[in-house]
């Protein structure tokens, strides 16, 4: 058919368009797939012969990229020429937080966004489907139409929304087996023969009733409404953990009873140190920023509230250590296992652990962690990214182990930050041993078996019970 794709351009390699491009071009074996971004060294390592070296950990994609890359899935820095190939183009660049100006700490940067826009339409000689895979605020699809349509060179666009629902961690299951791909576009007849030439992209491996079509409008407000309403359910949950801690209820046999009712659902109560995460809290703030440049105030004060949950709630944990270690943890060492925002993920955007070690180190703790897949370097850059203090001063008070031992010797307490399998498999006794006394456990993921850390002598700190 005339809507075929063969050749596609994703702008923007990093956890969503390496991932997301990877399944596309595996299950599309017809498709050229071409992957770009501006950072030189990330596509260095998308291109790595040795697997592990992929900029992003999620399991099961280096088997992915084993298969594809060089056949028809390609990661390059020539921007110019991948998005002149293309038929389709996919922008899947960053949209963080302002950090300046007019919606400074709530609307979404778009200058990423634009630059693409104007990249796209210097360089198209051809028609293009452009499709905007990164979470933007509603309506920005209006801003690209009118940046790619006053090029005066006769090309012609039409923009798609389609937005990404993976989490990280189980980034390839999601692909392979989405709940839903959404799309929305035009609802003209042009619009409509690009919507499914999209849709004929992910047809060759989800089933047609998972894919779901809508204006373009619904297609980029439900990104946003979708996250709005996970985080919403954690801060719920989290709200009633500090109610549990103070009656004697147990979090987890009230999420149970309340899951179990088919209305509600199982998933996604979870009590935690809060969520994390690139996005949920970006996305909050977009759509409370949103709501009110509309004015609509009660709808802008009813979801900034979930932010306002969960920041207590990281303060409530680390309030917590301080409290029970005697009021005082100056100079004594407290050891954290997990830094990344939530397992099997090297990612460590927003997580909780940076604003808990944050909080410790004004209380001049000595704060020691161990993550099995987060280094040094970027542990630093996070606490240093919050401006706290020196760098030299977060080096003092914040050391990183390559062995969890390591990180609980000596150590006053150690504080769970993240749900990592591995530390649940530890020699717990050994590290009773190696610790001062009394030893405590604060588990900020009710990952460990209470009783049995009990048994041996430790006292436990869990959320909600
Ligand atoms: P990321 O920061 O990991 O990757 C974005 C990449 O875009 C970076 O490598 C950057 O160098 C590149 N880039 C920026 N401007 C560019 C330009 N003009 N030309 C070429 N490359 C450019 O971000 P991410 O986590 O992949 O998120 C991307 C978007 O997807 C965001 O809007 C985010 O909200 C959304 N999203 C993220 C997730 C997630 O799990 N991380 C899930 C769903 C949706
Ligand atoms: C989330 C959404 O789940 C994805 O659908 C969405 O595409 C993505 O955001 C995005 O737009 O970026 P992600 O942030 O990768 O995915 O991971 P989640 O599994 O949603 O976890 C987010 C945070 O909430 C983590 O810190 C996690 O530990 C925490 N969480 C989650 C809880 O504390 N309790 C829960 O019950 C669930």
């Amino acid at each position: 058919s005339p809507n075929k794709i063969t050749s596609i351009c994703c702008i923007g390699a990093g956890y969503v368009g390496g991932p997301t491009m990877a399944v596309m071009a595996q299950k599309n074996p017809d498709i050229k797939v071409t992957v770009v971004d501006l950072n030189a060294q990330r596509i260095a390592d998308w291109n790595d012969a040795d697997l592990t070296k992929l900029p992003i950990f999620e399991p099961g994609l280096d088997q992915v990229v084993k298969e594809a890359r060089g056949r028809n899935l390609f990661f390059s820095t020539d921007v110019e020429t991948a998005i002149n190939e293309a038929q389709m183009i996919f922008i899947s660049v960053n949209t963080p937080t302002k950090t300046y100006g007019s919606g400074k700490g709530m609307a979404a940067d778009l200058k990423y966004i634009e630059l693409c826009a104007r990249q796209i339409a210097k360089v198209a000689t051809t028609d293009k489907i452009v499709v905007e895979k990164s979470t933007l605020p509603v309506k920005t699809a209006q801003a690209i139409k009118s940046i790619l349509n006053h090029t005066g060179n006769g090309v012609k666009f039409q923009i798609l929304s389609n937005p990404e629902f993976l989490a990280e961690g189980t980034a390839i299951t999601d692909l392979i087996d989405p709940d839903r791909v959404l799309i929305g576009g035009d609802q003209t007849p042009e619009g409509k023969q690009a919507i499914q030439a999209l849709v004929d992209v992910y047809a060759t491996w989800v089933p047609k009733a998972q894919i779901l079509t809508t204006n373009i409008w619904s297609s980029e407000l439900s990104k946003l409404v979708a996250n709005a309403f996970l985080a919403q359910r954690v801060s719920s949950i989290n709200a009633i953990s500090e109610l549990c801690e103070a009656t004697e209820a147990n979090v987890e046999e009230v999420a149970k009873a309340i899951g179990m009712d088919s209305r509600i659902g199982s998933k996604f109560l979870k009590a935690s140190v809060g969520f994390g995460g690139s996005c949920f809290q970006k996305d909050i703030l977009n759509l409370v920023y949103i709501s009110k440049s509309l004015g609509l105030q009660e709808t802008a004060d009813y979801w900034e509230q979930v932010i306002i949950m969960n920041n207590h709630q990281r303060d409530r944990f680390a309030n917590k250590i301080v409290q029970t270690l005697y009021n005082t943890v100056a100079g004594k060492k407290i050891a954290f296992l997990g830094w990344a925002f939530k397992k099997d993920t090297n990612d460590t955007r927003e997580a909780a652990a940076i604003y808990v070690g944050d909080r410790l180190i004004d209380e001049q703790a000595n704060i020691s962690v161990y993550d099995p897949k987060v280094n040094a370097k970027q542990m630093q850059s996070d606490l240093n990214y919050l401006n706290t203090r020196s760098e030299d001063q977060n080096k003092t008070y914040l050391s990183t182990e390559s062995n969890p031992y390591d990180a609980v010797k000596d150590s006053h307490a150690i504080a769970v930050l993240t749900e990592w399998d591995e530390f649940k498999t530890y020699d717990w006794q050994r590290i009773y041993d190696s610790m001062n006394k009394p030893a405590f456990v604060f588990d900020g993921r009710n990952l460990l078996d209470t009783e049995a850390l009990e048994s041996i002598g430790f006292i436990v700190n869990a959320i909600g019970r």
